[in-house]
C-alpha cells in the first residue's frame, strides 16, 4: 500500500516526541515509553466514498461477510479503487504503559496484570460527516462507564486545513496518525478548540510539534488566560464573529461564554457546509455511529443530568437558541454521534431544557 502523505514526517516527529510526566488523572496522563506504530487498518461500511482520496477505499465485492456487522479486521484483500463503500477507517496505535498510566484505562492495567506485553491499542476511527469534514473518534470504554465515551476531533480539509479539538495527550499518537492519513501534517494550518480542558486541547503542543506550519487559534479570553502562556508558538486571537477563510471552507468563531462551560468557551461554524462544531453541547455516552440515525437529544439530556457539565447561566438558553438560528445542517459533536439534517430543533429542545432548569432554580411557576 502506498504510504499516505505525511506519514514519514509523522514518524519522524514521533521519534522526536518526548513524553512528559504528569500526575495521574482520568484523561491526561498516558505517557508512552515506546513510540506508537500504526499497525493495522480496518473499515466499516458507509455510503460515502471520500477516503478514496487517500487510498482507503475497498471494493465492496471483496469485503468479508463480517463487514455487514460493522468493523472488519485486516483480513480483507488489498485495497482497490473500483467501488468505495467505506468511509470509516480505524487507525490502531499501541501505546506502552508505565506507572503513570491513566486510571481511566483499566483494561490497560488488566493487560499488565495478566502478564501480557505492556501495550494496549487505541483505535481512532475516521468518518467524513460532511464534505471534507472528518471526524476522528476514539472510544474509551473505561471513561464514564458502563457506557464509555468517545473523544472526537474534527479535521476540516481545505487549502488551509483546520483541526478542531486536540484530544488528551494519551490520545495524541492515535489521533495524529489518523489525521496524517487524511492530510500531510505539514499542511495543517490551524488548530482551534472550544475551551481549555484536557480533551479539548491537552495535546496542543504535541500537535504544534507534529504540524510545524500550524497556528493555534482561540478566542481572546482563552489566549489571555492560557494560550499566550502555554502554547509553544504564539497563538492567533480570534474576535467574536471573526471569519477565517480556509480556501474552500470558511470558519467563523462564535464566543459562547460558559457554553458548554468555561468562560473562554466558543464554537465554530463552517458556512459552506453549514456545520456547527458544538464541542460538549449535545454530548452523549456510548460509541454510537458517526452520524446518528435517531434523535440524540434524549441521550444528551441523560448525559447532562449525569455530569451537569454545562454551566447554566441566565444567558444559556438564548445562547443555544442563537446557535439554532444559524440553521446548521450538521452538528459535529465532541462526545457521541454527530447529527445531520433538520438539526435546529435539537438545539431548540436543548435550549428549552436549560430554560426549564433555570425556571425551577428560581422557583418560577411553570
Ligand atoms: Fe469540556
Ligand atoms: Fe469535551
Amino acid at each position: 500500500m502506498v504510504e499516505p502523505a505525511g506519514m514519514a514526517d509523522f514518524a519522524r516527529t514521533l521519534t522526536a516526541w518526548e513524553a512528559r510526566p504528569c500526575e495521574n488523572g482520568p484523561y491526561n496522563s498516558s505517557v508512552p515509553k515506546r513510540l506508537p506504530v500504526v499497525k493495522e487498518k480496518s473499515a466499516t461500511r458507509s455510503n460515502n466514498s471520500a477516503l478514496a482520496r487517500f487510498g482507503l477505499g475497498r471494493d465492496e465485492a471483496h469485503w468479508p461477510a463480517s463487514a455487514a456487522a460493522g468493523r472488519v479486521t485486516n483480513s480483507s484483500p488489498p485495497p482497490t479503487q473500483t467501488a468505495l463503500p467505506c468511509v470509516s477507517t480505524v487507525v490502531v496505535c499501541p501505546i506502552s504503559l508505565d506507572r503513570r498510566t491513566p486510571r481511566s484505562l483499566e483494561t490497560c492495567r488488566q493487560y499488565v496484570k495478566a502478564g501480557r506485553p505492556q501495550e494496549v491499542s487505541l483505535e481512532t476511527r475516521i468518518d467524513e460527516i460532511a464534505d471534507r469534514i472528518y471526524r476522528l473518534s476514539t472510544f474509551v470504554p473505561e471513561t464514564a462507564p458502563p457506557a464509555g465515551i468517545t473523544f472526537n476531533q474534527f479535521l476540516i480539509d481545505a487549502d488551509q486545513p483546520l483541526l478542531f479539538h486536540c484530544g488528551q495527550r494519551f490520545l495524541f499518537p492515535s489521533v495524529c496518525a489518523a489525521a496524517a492519513r487524511i492530510i500531510d501534517l505539514k499542511r495543517l494550518r490551524w488548530i482551534t478548540f472550544s475551551h481549555v480542558e484536557s480533551d479539548e486541547c491537552g495535546s496542543l503542543n504535541e500537535w504544534l510539534a507534529a504540524a510545524p506550519n500550524a497556528t493555534a487559534a482561540h478566542g481572546r479570553i482563552g489566549c489571555n488566560i492560557w494560550l499566550n502562556d502555554t502554547a509553544v508558538r504564539p497563538p492567533r486571537a480570534l474576535k467574536n464573529g471573526e471569519t477565517v477563510d480556509l480556501g474552500g471552507k470558511r470558519v467563523t468563531r462564535i464566543d459562547t461564554p460558559h457554553v458548554p462551560h468555561c468562560w473562554d468557551a466558543g464554537l465554530i461554524f463552517e458556512e459552506t457546509t453549514r456545520t456547527l462544531f458544538s464541542s460538549d453541547l449535545l454530548f452523549q455516552f456510548g460509541d454510537g455511529p458517526a452520524l446518528a440515525t435517531e434523535d440524540v437529544l434524549a441521550g444528551a439530556l441523560v448525559a447532562e443530568e449525569k455530569f451537569r457539565a454545562t454551566a447554566i447561566t441566565t444567558e444559556t438558553p438564548a445562547t443555544v437558541r442563537s446557535l439554532a438560528a444559524l440553521k446548521p445542517r450538521t452538528i459535529a459533536i465532541m462526545h457521541g454521534s454527530s447529527i445531520a439534517g433538520e438539526v435546529a430543533p435539537v438545539l431548540e429542545g436543548l435550549a428549552n431544557y436549560y430554560q426549564e432548569k433555570l425556571r425551577k432554580a428560581v422557583g418560577e411557576p411553570g
